[in-house]
């Protein structure tokens, strides 16, 4: 089936096979006449970012391109990308990637503009206030992986280079205005690429889902997100090609990151400094912390979990949907411990010190000390 949909919610998003050919109208649709494509630096080099910067030179946009960028990006990236951006005389970002690509690229457009230092603008409080949100350069995002979500999310998430802590940064702003969900784009991706970002939005839809707060539309969108991961993951993994799949997919990363503003939990509370201090890929890292953590919340998640079980049409309550996502993981070969993930216990006071004062780590239904996290990392070796 071959699935075309513009959607007006949480931004415009326009989701389809072949859509990036709609790039360059994109950008005049924001007003944007010189976009600064920014990418991470192994798309830079693939086909289908050339295809995308052929797009915007065609309709007379120029092809300026910044790749500087690491997986998990951090502050230094972010430097450069802004000199790059004003060195070019810009007036708007394309952001092109992953959630690496694409929360560099929602950060230079939100930096170019503004006067104080990017850690003044972390999730606190009323804290994005502080921030020129007139000066700030409009956005179009193009995923290229279907699982941050990040193209459809007011916050973009930041290495600090020097304490190695991920850093939530946030505007309202930083949605950007126009979305290309072209499935097409996605075909590439490694297969543990694939299982890895697919795991991200499983995962962004499990926790909001659990999480505590009263948001039933969050709910009800984390739910339906799971089913379409249940469903499609599978099917992307072992066929790569497979775009009915491979859409889809795409849907149910953009439904996570609209689900989690109901809040996060233990697994992204974890996974944040393991991916800071050892630089692993997120989405995998969630995967391999995922069971640990549901048991370490089944006291408070065991009825919820029951009725997403029945909604997925898996037997067995809780336990039916724990088994559920120990076979998913082995089926897309997923590590089964931090172990085999390559990683040793000895820097855990450090890591269960930084989950702690990890923002998701609210969200989680089972309240967080120093002690419970401690074990809860020791469980995940
Ligand atoms: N902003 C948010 O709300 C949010 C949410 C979750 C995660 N994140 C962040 O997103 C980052 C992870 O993003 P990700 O999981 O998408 O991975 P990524 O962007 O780091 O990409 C992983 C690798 O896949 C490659 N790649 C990407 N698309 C490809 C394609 N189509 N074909 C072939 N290769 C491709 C990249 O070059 C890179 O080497 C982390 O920094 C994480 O903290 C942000
Ligand atoms: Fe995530």
């Amino acid at each position: 089936m071959n699935i075309v949909a513009n959607w007006s919610y949480p931004t415009a998003i326009k989701l389809g096979r072949g859509r990036i050919k709609e790039l360059a109208e994109a950008c005049k649709t924001l007003g944007i006449k010189k976009p600064l494509l920014v990418t991470d630096r192994g798309l830079a080099t693939m086909a289908i970012t050339a295809h995308a910067l052929d797009v915007l030179e065609e309709a007379g946009l120029g092809r300026a391109i910044f790749s500087d960028v690491d997986p998990n990006p951090n502050e230094k990236n972010l430097e450069a990308g802004v000199t790059a951006y004003k060195a070019g005389g810009h007036d708007g970002v394309v952001a092109f990637g992953g959630g690496s690509g694409l929360d560099l690229g929602k950060a230079v457009a939100f930096m170019a503009g503004q006067t104080r230092p990017v850690w003044d603008f972390e999730d606190i409080g009323d804290w994005w206030t502080r921030a020129n949100a007139d000066a700030i350069a409009p956005i179009v995002a193009v995923p290229t992986t279907a699982g941050t979500g990040s193209e459809v999310g007011r916050a973009s998430v930041i290495t600090n280079s020097q304490t190695h802590v991920k850093k939530i940064i946030f505007h309202p702003k930083f949605l950007p205005g126009v979305v290309i969900c072209d499935p097409e784009l996605t075909v590439g991706m490694p297969k543990v690429i694939t299982a890895g970002t697919g795991m991200d939005a499983f995962a962004h839809c499990l926790e909001a889902y659990c999480s505590p707060f009263f948001h039933p539309m969050s709910q009800g969108i984390a739910l339906e997100g799971m089913r379409l991961v249940k469903e499609f993951l599978p099917r992307a993994h072992k066929d790569g090609t497979d775009i009915e799949a491979r859409t889809n997919m795409m849907a149910a990363a953009a439904m996570g990151a609209v689900a989690f503003q109901k809040g996060l939990g233990a697994i992204h509370a974890l996974s944040h400094p393991i991916g800071a201090v050892y630089n692993t890929h997120h989405g995998m890292t969630n995967a391999v912390v995922m069971p640990p953590v549901l048991r370490f919340n089944r006291p408070a998640i065991e009825d919820k979990l029951a009725r997403a079980a029945a909604y997925l049409g898996i037997a067995g309550g809780f336990d039916g949907f724990y088994d559920y996502v120990l076979s998913l993981r082995s089926d897309l070969g997923v590590p089964d411990t931090l172990t085999a993930m390559g990683i040793t216990p000895d820097r855990i006071d450090e890591l269960a010190a930084m989950a702690i004062e990890d923002p998701s780590c609210g969200g989680n239904p089972v309240p967080m000390t120093l002690e419970n996290t401690r074990q809860l990392f020791l469980d995940c070796f």
